[in-house]
């Protein structure tokens, strides 16, 4: 995700914020910048690319300053541009302001600074607010701060300066960290402690709703309301590395007990509960003929592939669409047959996956609507849809993909619900629909518990070479998606089965001990399910059974049991394939796998 970095000091400010912001380069960025003021005079550099593309253009201009602002920028509002680039400056040009998280109520924001004759140049969320506090400032910078953020709906972690007050820089934070090294006479702001720790070991972490002050006057802090807060300074004890990885050995953990918030991030701004509603803005300007459409195509490779079929389920059900998911890559080869009103939705993490958008650009000759569900803004698929929707999960670097695809879910409930409230959906089934989504995320904070217990079983397991999985209905492509996960990073030999076609052949393989992983949560395949689970056992097979919490039947029938919480069918899969999730990362752990990095494969497959 975004990064910040800021210092003020006696050293010279521009090397501190570009080795700050380097060190910040693992969280995934798509641009960079910095702003410093020197003699009353303030700079700014951006580029789009990687930090040493900022680092050629730093020119005599930002040398020698002792104050500075700097962000790295992983694009949510606009395209990763220079212009999109921080820090953002205000009407005056005397303020810059760098920003991590989402405003969301940026539109309502930018129509008031309309009114107010101030115009606004980018695309970003961010320069509203740094106009804001532009258009609020009366001669301190801290007050203008906190009159803008009263106004501010949605996360933020920020870092201003003006040149009126060269001698402060003002921070503050909501749902997003923001860390105050102290050194000797300086100070250094940085969204991550990663960026600190070369610097200084002493600390002090802002709270929610606190603004921070530091400079020539040291560190003072106080809530949005103008309540002194007093702070302690605390000691890291933590190596740069394990700062990257928050504590967890591998990225994939990282990025699999990171999904409450990613998914409340992916849903920020898009729920309406009091008015029923989604408001998915990328999709604004299609509404109306993707509610018309007469048939949906999803595309997409991979884990993506799995989020569609996924989402073919939903949008089938739950907005009456005829829908289909095909393989990116046989589809672009396919001659398919598209016609008016056709619609081709590509899901991509990457949005740059060759197959995928081969089959787009194929399907859009044909004259079909086309709609991404991408993760990395302003990517290729991204720019060459018609319309569509960001993941906005953050960036993903384990090459096993976890929250990407539970972010696609996600999106793609969303989806279906909107079509359907706008095709035939009531009023109040969308209400108890959108309930249940919105409480996703703390029940998959529930359902990482089971983490443990998932090691346990894999440890049990881990000298076998053949785990089937089963699913039935939605939970089909949730097998799948677990199986993948074990071939991907452990190296297993797994294969993912809609469970009633295990009859029709892959039974022969169950033997003595074979795990064989069956999805049975609550719902209409219940009982059917469970007569897979009496035929895998009654051959010696180990079920291992992904289960509704209080379900005492499969208690007695399954060799284990890993309960999840209860919600709607539909939305079952964003819960039944966190432990899923968890069993390859621990077997592959076990194993003694390179987890991040699994033999043969890549993270953004950009050749055929
Ligand atoms: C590669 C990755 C998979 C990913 C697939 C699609 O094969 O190893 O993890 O699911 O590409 O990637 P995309 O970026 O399009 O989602």
């Amino acid at each position: 995700m975004c990064g910040i970095v800021a210092y003020i000091g006696q050293q010279e400010a521009t090397p501190i914020l570009t080795e700050g912001l380097k060190r910040l380069e693992y969280r995934g960025y798509d641009s960079a910048g910095l702003a410093v003021i020197r003699d009353g005079k303030l700079t700014i550099r951006r580029a789009v690319g990687r930090i040493s593309a900022l680092e050629e253009r730093l020119d005599n201009e930002v040398q020698q300053a002792q104050v500075g602002i700097a962000h790295t920028r992983w694009a949510t509002h606009g395209a990763p541009t220079e212009d999109n680039a921080h820090p953002h400056r205000d009407a005056t040009g005397k303020l810059a302001l760098v920003h991590n998280g989402i405003i969301e109520n940026y539109r309502v924001l930018s129509q008031y600074l309309k009114t107010q004759g101030i115009e606004l140049e980018t695309d970003t969320d961010t320069e509203v607010l740094a106009k804001l506090v532009g258009h609020l400032y009366e001669g301190s910078l801290e007050d203008a701060v906190r009159e803008a953020l009263r106004e501010v709906r949605g996360t933020f972690g920020i870092a201003a300066v003006h040149t009126d007050e060269p001698g402060v820089i003002v921070a503050a934070r909501r749902g997003s960290p923001l860390i105050v090294g102290v050194g000797q006479d300086e100070f250094i702001i940085a969204s991550d402690a990663a960026a600190i720790i070369q610097h200084t070991s002493q600390v002090i972490y802002l709270s929610d709703n606190e603004i921070a002050v530091v400079g020539d006057g040291g560190f003072r802090s106080t809530t949005l309301e103008a309540a002194p807060v007093s702070k302690e300074v605390e000691e890291i004890e933590w190596t740069l590395e394990q700062l990257e990885l928050g504590g967890h050995q591998h990225f994939m953990i990282k990025e699999i007990c990171e999904q409450p918030e990613s998914i409340r991030n992916a849903m920020r701004g898009r729920l309406d509960l009091d008015a029923s509603r989604i408001v998915l803005g990328g999709l604004a300007n299609v509404t109306r003929e993707l509610t018309r459409t007469k048939r949906i195509i999803l595309t997409a490779c991979g884990t993506a592939w799995h989020a569609g079929m996924i989402g073919e389920y939903l949008i089938e059900q739950i907005a009456r669409i005829p829908c289909e998911t095909e393989y990116a890559s046989e589809f672009r080869y396919r001659n398919p047959i598209i016609d008016d009103g056709t619609t081709i939705i590509a899901i991509s993490q990457s949005g740059e996956t060759a197959d995928t958008l081969a089959a787009l650009r194929e399907a859009r000759e044909k004259g079909a609507l086309a709609i991404g569900i991408v993760n990395s803004v302003g990517s290729t698929i991204a720019r060459e849809t018609d319309a569509g929707v960001y993941l906005h999960v953050g960036p993903e670097i384990g090459v096993a993909s976890t929250k990407a695809f539970v972010g696609q879910v996600t999106v793609l409930s969303m989806i279906a619900a909107m079509l359907g409230r706008r095709r035939h959906m009531s009023h109040a089934d969308c209400d108890t629909y959108l309930r249940a989504l919105a409480q996703v995320p703390d029940l998959i904070e529930r359902t990482l518990a089971v983490s443990d217990q998932t090691r346990e079983i894999a440890q049990q397991y881990i000298e076998r070479s053949n785990w089937l999985y089963l699913g039935r209905g939605i939970q089909y492509p949730v097998a799948l998606e677990g199986a993948l996960k074990l071939k991907e990073i452990s190296y297993i030999h797994a294969e993912g089965l809609p469970a009633a076609e295990m009859k029709h052949g892959p039974i022969a393989l169950i033997n003595e001990g074979m795990p064989v992983v069956i999805i049975t949560p609550r719902g209409h395949w219940y009982d059917k399910i469970i007569n897979n689970v009496e035929q895998v056992r009654s051959r010696g097979g180990s079920v291992i059974a992904v289960a509704t919490e209080g379900d005492k039947q499969i208690e007695k029938l399954a060799d284990h049991v890993i309960f999840v919480p209860d919600l709607p069918e539909e939305l079952q899969p964003l819960l039944t394939v966190i432990p899923l999730q968890l069993l390859a990362y621990h077997a592959a752990v076990l194993r003694g796998c390179d987890v991040d990095k699994p033999r043969n494969l890549a993270k953004s497959v950009t050749v055929e």
